[in-house]
């Protein structure tokens, strides 16, 4: 799969190369309302990685329902719509305004946003929260949920068994690390909205860690993601329990990155004799 934010609505790919051969295209995160996101600089590249403060810069769920659907109607990869709200009343709407359009097949639902009615503490932090969240985009929709968790948090178990318990099909996993850049010239902090996400290779040690801990504690398909950036990367996830994978921040380098890492889990499987992918999920837990 693609992974939100980083493949736009996959229209923006879809001339790059075969994008009907993927498992699946997420899209970017979708608000209630268009959103401008916030102040640039937005984007920073660090070692082996890069740091994002987008702020959900998005069209809206009307005109993404009105322009972007039909498109994806007439695709054969499914489309899943990454959803982000600031109150649990905005996910149970937008999920609800989402289920039944033709060429969306599930939703992806970002808990890494500030609950504004709890003075801006992520979603996903808490496991009550998160867990609240889960269970009111369950009660209106009837489209697969996944539930994408934030490794800004202590206990990301606890988060992962709370959604599971909420109504998630599936927990995806994980979104950007808190993270920060100074520019020493001007003293400052270098993005607009001075802290950021790190995404990349930086972390896939981290989303690999947890990713090995979720499964290991809820019966759910996980979904990795984190830094995947070749056939390899993914396969380690795979190795740690993940039912399947997304590519972000690799997309940037190289457009093509979801099809090489798919031709890279290929390439592993005929040189490994593996005729089942699932036959690798989960092996380096035995
Ligand atoms: C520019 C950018 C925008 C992102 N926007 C979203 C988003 O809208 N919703 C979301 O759940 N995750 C978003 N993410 C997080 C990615 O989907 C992914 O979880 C994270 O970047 C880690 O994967 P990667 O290292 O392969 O990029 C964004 C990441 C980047 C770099």
């Amino acid at each position: 799969m693609t992974a939100a934010g980083t493949f736009g609505y996959g229209t923006e790919y879809s001339h790059l190369f075969d994008i009907q051969r993927l498992g699946a295209i997420v899209c970017k995160g979708t608000t209630l309302e268009p959103r401008e996101g916030n102040p640039q600089p937005r984007l920073a590249e660090t070692a082996s990685g890069l740091l994002n403060s987008i702020g959900l810069q998005n069209i809206g769920v009307k005109a993404l329902i009105k322009e972007k659907a039909p498109i994806w109607a007439s695709w054969r990869v499914p489309v899943i719509v990454n959803i982000a709200g600031e109150t649990v009343d905005d996910y149970a709407q937008l999920a609800n305004e989402l289920n039944g359009v033709a060429g969306i097949s599930g939703i992806e639902v970002n808990i890494s946003c500030p609950n504004v009615k709890a003075g801006g503490a992520e979603f996903g932090a808490n496991p009550e929260s998160a867990a609240r969240v889960t269970a009111a985009v369950k009660s209106t929709t009837s489209l697969p949920i996944l539930v994408k968790l934030t490794p800004n948090t202590n206990d990301i178990t606890k988060i992962a068994v709370a959604v599971a318990e909420a109504g998630a099909d599936a927990i995806s996993l994980i979104n950007t690390v808190k993270g920060m850049y100074i520019d020493i010239t001007t003293r400052q902090a270098l993005l607009g909205s001075r802290t950021g996400g790190l995404s990349g290779p930086a972390i896939k040690p981290i989303a690999l860690s947890m990713v090995y801990e979720v499964a290991g504690a809820v019966e759910l398909p996980v979904i990795g993601c984190g830094g995947i950036t070749t056939g390899s990367d993914a396969i380690e996830f795979i190795m740690a329990g993940a039912s399947a994978v997304q590519v972000g921040t690799a997309s940037f380098a190289n457009p093509r990155a979801p099809l090489d890492v798919l031709e890279g889990i290929e390439h592993f499987m005929k040189k490994e004799g593996i005729n089942n992918l699932t036959d690798l999920i989960g092996v380096a837990r035995q």
